[in-house]
Formats: C-alpha cells, sequence, structure tokens
C-alpha cells in the first residue's frame, strides 16, 4: 500500500480542467446516473463513502431477472439467462479481484453485519487466558454492538452488561475488549501503537477486529503490518473494510488475513441495502470443524438438493452460505463490478491519491483556522475520504454546502466527511467544491 504523494496541484479551474482532460478514467463518469443539485445542475456527489451512485446498467441487468421470473418463474433457477441456482458464483471472480483474494476465499452473501457475526461465531474462539478482542475505539457502532454481543454469546461477558452504569450500581468493566485509542491531542491511531497494543498483550487477544479504514477519520490501517503482528501473539485477524472495498488497493490473501467482511453499497456502487462480501483465508478452507452457523446454501452442491440430515459444508467462504441469495441485488452488484473489472483497482487507486490529493490541497489553502482535516495527510494512511473537522461549528456550514448542491455527510459533533469516488468524481468537482466550502466560510 505504498503510494507517492509527489504531485504537482494549482488552484485554479484551468487547472482541474487540465488534470480531467489528463485522467485516463474520465470517460468512467458518465457509466453513472449523477443527481442534480435545486439548480438543475449537476451535484457534487461526495457521498460515495455511504451510497454509491447507480451505474446505468443496473436497470438491464435488474429487468433481465424480471422477465425471466415473469417468463419462467421457478424454471429461471435452471434456464434464466443467468441461472439464479449458481448465481452467486457469477460474481466470484470479480469480486475477489477487488479485495485481492482467490476465487475459493470470496462469497457474496447476506448484508455486512450479519456476516460479521457469522465470521466472529467462527473465528472468535476464546479459552483459557485468550478471550480478548481488540477494536478501534470510536468502530462503528454496529461493529461495536456486534463484538460486544459476540462476547455475551461466548460467555465472556455478563448477559446484562451495560456501557452506562445501573442506577445507584457500579459500572461493570468489560475486561475482554480492548480500544485502541489515540493519543492525547491526536485523532488518529499510530500503527507503532497498535502493534504495541498487541505485543502488550499477546498471550490475552484472540481476535483483533479493525476497519480497513476508520469510517470517521478516514485513516487506513496498515492491514498488512497488523495482520502480522496479531498472527505473531497467536491470535485471529479480521477486517470490516465496509470503507475499504473498492477504495483501496487490497491484498487480503498476500497480507494473510484470516478473514474480512465488506458491503458494496458505499465505493462498490450495487445500491442501498446490497448484498454483501466476504473473505475467508484460503488456509482456513477446509476447516471444517470450526463452529459456524449452517444452513443449504452452505451445503456440498453436489449433493444439497438430496436434502440429508447431514451438513457437509463447501469449501471455502461459500462453505459459510446459509440461505439462498437475493437475485434482483446481486444483478445490480454484477453490473457494478463489470466496471470495477473494467477500470481496475490500480488505476482507481491512482487517480484516487490524486483526486483526493487535489482536495486536501485546496483545501490547505482555506484561510480559516476552524477548519482543519483529520484524516492522515499521508496518502498510504487514507482512501478517498477526507474528514474535515469545524471547529466550534454547528450543523450551519454543513447546510450552506447542502443547499449549494454538494453531497456530503455531517458526523457528530463536528465532522464533515467529503469522498471523491475515482469511478465518477472529477477534479473540476473537487475544485468547485473547495470554492463552495471557501464562501461558505467566509
Ligand atoms: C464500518 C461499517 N461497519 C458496519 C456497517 C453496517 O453495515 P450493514 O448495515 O450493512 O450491516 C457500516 C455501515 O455503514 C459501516 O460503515
Amino acid at each position: 500500500m505504498t503510494t507517492s504523494s509527489k504531485i504537482e496541484f494549482e488552484a485554479s479551474p484551468a487547472s482541474a480542467g487540465r488534470l480531467d482532460t489528463l485522467d485516463p478514467l474520465e470517460r468512467f463518469r458518465d457509466k453513472f446516473f449523477m443527481p442534480r443539485a435545486e439548480d438543475g445542475t449537476e451535484a457534487i456527489y461526495f457521498t460515495g463513502n455511504s451510497l454509491g451512485l447507480q451505474p446505468k446498467t443496473v436497470q438491464e441487468y435488474v429487468v433481465q431477472e424480471l422477465k425471466d421470473w415473469e417468463v419462467l418463474a421457478v424454471e429461471g433457477h435452471l434456464r434464466a439467462k443467468h441461472p439464479w441456482l449458481p448465481y452467486h458464483e457469477f460474481l466470484t471472480e470479480q469480486m475477489a479481484r477487488v479485495v485481492g483474494a482467490q476465487p475459493i476465499e470470496t462469497v457474496v452473501m447476506n448484508s455486512l453485519t450479519v456476516n460479521l457475526h457469522l465470521m466472529m461465531v467462527s473465528f472468535y474462539r476464546p479459552s483459557g487466558k485468550r478471550t480478548k478482542i481488540v477494536i478501534e475505539k470510536g468502530a462503528f457502532p454496529s461493529d461495536q454492538y456486534a463484538v460486544e454481543s459476540q462476547l455475551k454469546f461466548h460467555g465472556v461477558l455478563s448477559p446484562g452488561f451495560s456501557r452506562q452504569p445501573p442506577e445507584g450500581g457500579t459500572q461493570e468493566e468489560n475486561q475482554n475488549l480492548i480500544e485502541l485509542t489515540p493519543r492525547d491531542g491526536e485523532s488518529t491511531l499510530r500503527t507503532e501503537d497498535i502493534i504495541e497494543t498487541i505485543e502488550r498483550h499477546a498471550d490475552e487477544i484472540a481476535l483483533v477486529l479493525l476497519g480497513g479504514v476508520n469510517y470517521y477519520t478516514g485513516q487506513a490501517f496498515d492491514m498488512k503490518a497488523i495482520t502480522e503482528a496479531g498472527h505473531k501473539a497467536g491470535a485471529i485477524v479480521g477486517f470490516d473494510l465496509a470503507h475499504a472495498a473498492g477504495n483501496l488497493e487490497l491484498h487480503l490473501h498476500d497480507w494473510n488475513v484470516d478473514f474480512a467482511v465488506w458491503c458494496s453499497y458505499k465505493y462498490l456502487n450495487a445500491g442501498p441495502g446490497a448484498v454483501a462480501g466476504a473473505f475467508i483465508h484460503e488456509r482456513h478452507a477446509e476447516s471444517f470443524d470450526l463452529p459456524r452457523f449452517s444452513g443449504w446454501w452452505g451445503h456440498d452442491k453436489a449433493t444439497r438438493f438430496l436434502m440429508g440430515p447431514e451438513f457437509h459444508p463447501m469449501r471455502g467462504a461459500e462453505g459459510w452460505q446459509i440461505s439462498n441469495p437475493p437475485i434482483l441485488q446481486m444483478a445490480a452488484l454484477r453490473a457494478s463490478l463489470e466496471i470495477f473489472d473494467e477500470a481496475g483497482m490500480h488505476a482507481l487507486r491512482e487517480k484516487s491519491v490524486k483526486l483526493t490529493g487535489y482536495l486536501e490541497y485546496l483545501l490547505n489553502q482555506i484561510d480559516d483556522e476552524r477548519i482543519s482535516i483529520i484524516t492522515p495527510s499521508d496518502p498510504n494512511e487514507r482512501g478517498c475520504q477526507l474528514s474535515i473537522r469545524v471547529k466550534d461549528s454547528d450543523k450551519h456550514l454543513f447546510n450552506q454546502l447542502t443547499s449549494r448542491g454538494v453531497f456530503a455527510d455531517w458526523r457528530e459533533p463536528d465532522v464533515i466527511r467529503v469522498a471523491p469516488a475515482p469511478l465518477y468524481n472529477s477534479f473540476t468537482d473537487v475544485y468547485k467544491f473547495s470554492e463552495i466550502l471557501n464562501d461558505s466560510v467566509s
């Protein structure tokens, strides 16, 4: 994940236009529907980190499945243009390329938090002294809830535990959760501190579970180094890649990550509530003795329809499937992944480094000491997103941006997140945004 940051920028519309002309991915913008601002012009859409834009091919792909259902009904499972029975398999190779995995390690199924639970059921195995989970403090709430409920589920946290002290009682300590916290006065974590914590608690940690990119700060973690440190300590290492899949170049297989989960409605542009992904390293492909929550779709394909009473899981990530999948959602994802394949993660990341670098450069020109960027300035430690802290701000500034056609998002107490996505955002979008922000603060 090493990226050079030596790029010369200039703050002018002509310079932004020049960067667009030189952009080898410029033509991809036209493959997406761009929302409109109130005045009818194209909006500046910087919330691909929340919900990616709709590829123009999605309708055709979804309508094909509706047609096959209309005409073939149940026979669509075998006779649809893209038969529904093996439909998830049509997504595997492309999704594997997005996250740097082998096909055997990749499956598209369920939604993100559900997959996180399924992975923890199998890979969080507290035993003896080794019972702790390491997460980042301020991890996305769903991850915090999932982890806490897994600690309870595995019987290492009392079922009634709450972060709020009981009235008149004393606060129970959650001894099995290690939360990584930035140093005083800092907003993001240092890799050396993450590793030091893992080393310090080496024989107590069962699982290290971090986001690939923190949703709030936009910090990208050094997944290779963290995985190495976790393994050296004897722990399992997993990542929530909600903000990393389709954003960073990932090498999950080579980094030796044990498992990872992600959603595909953000950078992967597969639509609201889109079906999610999971990675399980090849070395666990035949770990049939791991406990798992089973269902018929994870059963060996050759004998699934013999309807036998005993579960025989498939090799690899597919063996963690439970239910037959949502074809309409998968059709949308198929349309989107074809675009990723055409562009390639390497080229996307190259553009993204420039695009976000340009945004950072322009933001740094704004002469207002209330504004600071909390995302790391090293491109190796971030993806598309910059998180802008607005000191002493209520939501006023953010509302002004919205009224001027900017799609950004606000995270309490004082952060505006903006994420130019290399598939459909331009350098001109970035320039216009900086002008609007500059106007709005002055
Ligand atoms: C980092 C992270 N984890 C988990 C989730 C929850 O995802 P889902 O609702 O798909 O389970 C999100 C949603 O935005 C997220 O950003």
